[in-house]
């Protein structure tokens, strides 16, 4: 299948389309979801037919995440990250809102202070105020089309309490991929200040021709003792619905910890989402995730394009991932009437700004994974939808 072959998802229970109208008000009858971010395409072929192999052979009881899993991670961290990874650094998550929430749970406590540059990844802040923990919000800094990190600011916003900073690289919502030195910067504010730094890099594997995606760990090996890399096969191969997540932990103690943790809670990923990923990290895997990040390089520059040619809006332009972050500053307009010209204007479920907080009040965030077609039919909707300013 290629990814411009039209699936229907509507009435199949995915979230992005069977929940649209009832948190975004956008029908699916004649709407475009372009929200949560997961892809409209199917996934990678290898990944199917790992499931069909599960199915033929019918039989679905304990598994846990064996040698094959842990030797597929660590052979995709090393070939498509250039990382050197052990496999007993691994520890599995029911997704990563899950480890984020373990990850809180493990090394803070209620009351405890928790570090984010925003804006960012909604759950980020959703999650400390689930458990009780207290944010630290500190603001990313314009700079041109981009962000950047003030480090001297969010020294100043610290009350003392932290104890943990969630970092996201790249960076969920603007596709920014952030340089080794500055991940060494947030790595050493993190040893200064004593914060264990959780590095969720989910997004790491779809990064467009021209860029670069360093990890954490290989940016800033001497903050080891204190980070926790968390990635996900889930964006890269559209297996969000499965919900799997890795912990890499290199230091003993803080893997010993969490490792306990997950004992305690029985905390295990389901035999057939440990296969299929399995299957994806694998050299079929790569030349699939080839292509689609071609594909969607190809719909970033169509949708910055006609985005931009309307006056008053700017797409940031994405280094990963296919989340377009726009600013809608230059219209003038408040952001109800923005979302209201989105949501009944163009019929279109965006993931509004606000929600990722400071900094983030007059954006709206596109999520391009889908077919071309869709993404020409999106840009012409937002073209008549705010076709007054043009
Ligand atoms: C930065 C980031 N972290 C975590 C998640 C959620 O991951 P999961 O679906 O594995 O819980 C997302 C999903 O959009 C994300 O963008």
């Amino acid at each position: 299948m290629s990814f411009d072959d039209l699936i229907d998802r509507r009435g199949t229970h995915s979230s992005k389309w069977d929940k649209m109208e009832t948190y975004y008000g956008v029908s699916p009858d004649d709407g475009l979801a372009m929200w949560t971010a997961d892809s409209d395409y199917a996934t990678a072929p290898c990944v199917i037919e790992a499931i069909r192999k599960a199915a033929d052979h019918s039989v679905f009881g304990y598994s846990w995440d064996h040698p094959d899993y842990l030797s597929a991670v660590q052979w995709w961290m090393q070939t498509r990250h250039n990382w050197a990874i052990e496999q007993d650094w691994i520890l599995t998550s029911q997704g990563l809102g899950n480890a984020i929430a373990l990850s809180l749970d493990v090394w803070s406590d209620e009351g405890d202070g928790v570090v984010i540059f925003s804006p960012v990844y909604h759950e980020f802040a959703h999650k400390v105020a689930k458990t009780g923990r207290t944010l630290t919000e500190c603001p990313l800094q314009r700079e041109g089309d981009t962000y950047v990190l003030d480090l001297d600011d969010a020294q100043s916003r610290l009350t003392g309490k932290e104890k943990l900073l969630l970092w996201c690289s790249p960076q969920n919502p603007s596709g920014r991929i952030w340089t080794p030195d500055e991940l060494r910067q947030v790595a050493d504010f993190a040893t200064r200040n004593d914060l264990i730094l959780v590095s969720d890099e989910i997004h790491h594997d779809l990064i467009f021709p021209g860029n670069i995606f360093v990890p954490m760990d290989i940016a800033a090996p001497e903050a080891r003792d204190r980070t926790v890399t968390l990635t996900a096969s889930s964006k890269t191969f559209n297996i969000a619905g499965q919900r799997t997540g890795n912990m890499i932990i290199p230091d003993d103690t803080l893997r010993a910890a969490m490792k306990h943790r997950l004992n305690t809670l029985d905390y295990g990923a389901g035999s057939l989402a440990i296969n299929m990923i399995t299957a994806a990290y694998s050299p079929a895997g790569a030349e699939w995730v080839d292509a689609q990040i071609a594909h969607l390089d190809g719909n970033r520059q169509i949708f910055d394009q006609a985005i931009n040619a309307i006056p008053g809006l700017k797409s940031m332009p994405l280094q990963a991932t296919y989340l377009a972050w726009v600013d809608f500053s230059g219209t003038g307009m408040s952001h109800e009437e923005i979302a209201t010209r989105i949501r009944d204007g163009a019929k279109i479920a965006v993931s509004q700004g606000p929600g990722f907080g400071a900094g983030g009040e007059m954006f709206q965030r596109f999520n391009l994974a889908t077919q071309r077609s869709r993404v020409i039919e999106a840009c012409e909707r937002m073209q008549h939808a705010f076709s007054d300013l043009q």
